[in-house]
């Protein structure tokens, strides 16, 4: 199912469901990512085995340039992991990718998200800070290779005003 490229200004961007025959281009993007990449047996089990899990890709013209994964539960979502591939960033990629996993959290009733982000990694915070994510925490020592702090980011309300309606029912 695409979830988002209604107004995107690109209509070759979709954002649709993570399914295992995406696996071979996702592990590609994991690999050119992430110092420590996941294995292919984690992508399986978060796909096949976890139920709290949703995981998407962004296609475009066609390729899988993008993926990003969630846990959701009760109404909280984790964000587990957003890569693009290194020759398509810096073009906007990341951002739908994650208005992708913020649009699904939405719909699946989610009212705020969080995510853990390496100190270092300025230009994923500036992502997180551009949608609206604030730094209200830090887990030291969180990351190996290197070790490294992350900050704790959060989007709360994930939809602006969710957290204003009154909690007891009016009279009226
Ligand atoms: C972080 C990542 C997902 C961003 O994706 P992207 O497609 O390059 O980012 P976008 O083009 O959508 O940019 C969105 C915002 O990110 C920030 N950003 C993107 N590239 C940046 C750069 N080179 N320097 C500083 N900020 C940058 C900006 O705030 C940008 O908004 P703007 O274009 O209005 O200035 C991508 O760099 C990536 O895959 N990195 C490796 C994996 C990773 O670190 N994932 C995050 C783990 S927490």
């Amino acid at each position: 199912m695409a979830v988002s490229n209604q107004g995107d200004p690109s209509p070759a961007i979709v954002v649709r469901d993570m399914y295992l025959a995406d696996l071979d281009d996702v592990l590609v993007i994991e690999r050119s990512s992430f110092p420590t990449p996941w294995s292919r047996q984690s992508f399986l089990s978060e796909l096949v085995d976890n139920t709290f899990a949703v995981y998407l890709v962004l296609e475009f013209c066609g390729r899988v340039a993008a993926y990003g994964g969630m846990w959701l539960i009760l109404d909280e979502a984790h964000v587990t992991n957003v890569a693009v591939l290194p020759e398509f960033r810096g073009h906007g990629f990341g951002e739908a990718m994650m208005d992708g996993l913020i649009a699904r959290a939405a719909e699946r009733q989610a009212q705020r998200m969080t995510l853990e982000v390496a100190r270092s990694n300025v230009v994923a915070q500036n992502l997180y800070a551009k949608l609206g994510f604030v730094q209200l925490g830090i887990r030291r020592g969180y990351y190996s290779n290197p070790v490294e702090d992350a900050l704790i980011m959060w989007r709360d309300p994930l939809v602006a005003g969710a957290h204003d309606a009154p909690a007891v029912p009016s009279s009226e």
